[in-house]
């Protein structure tokens, strides 16, 4: 708690900056925990629900720890157009998980996010920033398999 704690003190304890208490943390964590949750209620003094109600307001606010390998499916929208059902459809079918999920093991999430910038190469994904382009479900198992190696 002290260290979720830590990512506040910079900002004025304020119902006002909530959003922006829930960011620096985000940032610095990956996600929000029960943990950040119940801080930021206490730092900021409004009620914990309240808290929830803003996290689960805005989808920029993630509730689940990031795996190792962080797995962002771009859906900005010419990758959409392209293909970004499909590519959520592979990585889910072969990691066993769902969008906002991350494994068993700790390994790998899955997370949609907007443009990664590089449309010209759509259909996109990234994964701990590494961007793939081009995607086929050919190419898609192929990177998996990769990062599942190097797991190793
Ligand atoms: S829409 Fe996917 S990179 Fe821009």
């Amino acid at each position: 708690m002290e260290n979720v704690f830590s990512h506040l003190n910079q900002i004025d304890p304020i119902r006002e900056n909530i959003i922006k208490g829930l960011q620096s943390i985000q940032q610095t964590e990956g996600y929000l925990s029960d943990d950040a949750l119940i801080a930021c209620s206490a730092y900021f003094g409004v009620p914990l629900a309240e808290v929830e109600g803003v996290v689960t307001f805005y989808s920029q606010f993630k509730r689940v720890k990031p795996g190792k390998y962080r797995i962002s499916v771009c859906d900005g929208t010419a990758c959409h157009i392209k293909g970004t059902p499909l590519i959520l459809e592979w990585v889910s079918a072969e990691l066993g998980i769902a969008s906002d999920e991350t494994d068993d093991d700790g390994l790998f999430s899955l997370e949609t996010v907007s443009c990664l910038g590089c449309c010209s190469l759509a259909p996109v994904l990234s994964i701990n920033g590494e961007v793939f382009g081009n995607l086929t479900r050919k190419g898609v198992l192929r990177i998996l398999k990769r990062f599942k190696r190097q797991s190793k």
